[in-house]
């Protein structure tokens, strides 16, 4: 077969196509992104730009499976288009299944909010392509570690609310992609990535205590402060407001979602966010963490 990934350069994508790769089968597994060269070696690299459907149509074309993986911009209406673009591009050029990186959370909201994307492309799918398999990630454990680590320095991990969320390691979701694009049977399924098991804000406070050996609290703040404590912590300001709007689906509870999909589909269980979060705050912050 030739299996082509779409947004293969990123984090996400690099560990879909190593994982490909590594499982053998004789497979051509092709990486697609506006930096070919940034694709793993040993996978054809194509160039194709989610704003260029015309790069699309040329990547794209002899693919028996694609998965679309998502730009990481989060500006209103950008992923949208690209999800549209990619999707047209991909049913034009006759592929045979698509695959489409979809998340938890995902529903009719207003069009501002970053989960309307991830509805617009699951319906645009769901109408026109002939073959779909949609895989929702859940919040990935790794972006968590990265907020942990943040808040180590005050000792105050902050929410808008108690909240129930199954993290999951991004190499899980690669794993589980990857046994969806070399497996049979998957057509018109909807998966849910998530981690082994749902964790509150108390809970993850503890872990965070119990790994950097300090106390840690878990606190509930206004929208007003939290977004205050993220620009004082140092959160790029165009990340506050869709780290605002995660926290809101959070407090929701639309991350509170627990499937036994990764381990079906990768054919090992998903690490937990305890494992993830050592060894992302080890590497973060060697010399605080004594992991
Ligand atoms: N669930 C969660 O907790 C969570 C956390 C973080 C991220 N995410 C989402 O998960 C997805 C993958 O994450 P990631 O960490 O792998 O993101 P990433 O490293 O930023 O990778 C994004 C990929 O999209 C490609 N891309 C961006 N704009 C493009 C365009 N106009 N045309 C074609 N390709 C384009 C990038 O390649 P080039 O730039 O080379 O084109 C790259 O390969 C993203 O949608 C991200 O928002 C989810």
């Amino acid at each position: 077969m030739k299996i082509g990934v779409s947004g293969a350069s990123g984090h996400l994508g690099k560990a879909v196509v190593a994982e490909l790769m590594a499982r053998g089968g004789g497979h051509d597994i092709v990486g697609i992104s506006r930096t070919p060269e940034a694709v793993r070696s040993g996978a054809v690299r194509q160039h194709g730009d989610y704003d260029r459907p015309e790069t699309l149509a040329e990547a794209y074309r002899g693919l028996d499976r694609l998965l679309i993986i998502p730009s990481s911009d989060t500006r209103p209406g950008l992923r949208d288009r690209h999800f549209v673009t990619a999707i047209d591009a991909a049913v034009a050029a006759g592929v045979g299944q698509i695959v489409m990186m979809s998340s938890a959370a995902t529903r009719a909201v207003d069009a501002a909010e970053m989960f309307a994307s991830y509805f617009t492309g699951e319906q645009h799918l769901m109408r026109t392509a002939p073959r779909w398999t949609i895989l929702r990630m859940n919040y990935y454990a790794e972006s968590f570690a990265q907020v942990a680590a943040m808040s180590l320095a005050s000792g105050i991990l902050a929410g808008l609310g108690e909240s129930r969320v199954a993290f999951v390691s991004r190499d899980d979701v690669a794993v589980a992609a990857a046994g969806i694009l070399l497996g049979e049977g998957h057509a018109g399924a909807i998966y849910g990535a998530t981690g082994p098991a749902v964790v509150t804000g108390a809970e993850r406070a503890a872990l965070l205590a119990d790994i950097a050996g300090k106390p840690m609290r878990f606190v509930v703040l206004d929208e007003a402060q939290l977004r205050r404590g993220m620009a004082q912590a140092g959160v790029p300001q165009q990340y506050v407001q869709a780290m605002i709007d995660i926290e809101k689906r959070f407090v929701a509870g639309d991350f509170d979602v627990v499937t036994g999909d990764v381990a079906r589909l990768a054919g090992r269980f998903p690490r937990t966010l305890s494992d993830v979060l050592a060894k992302q705050l080890a590497a973060l912050a060697p010399r605080s963490v004594p992991v």
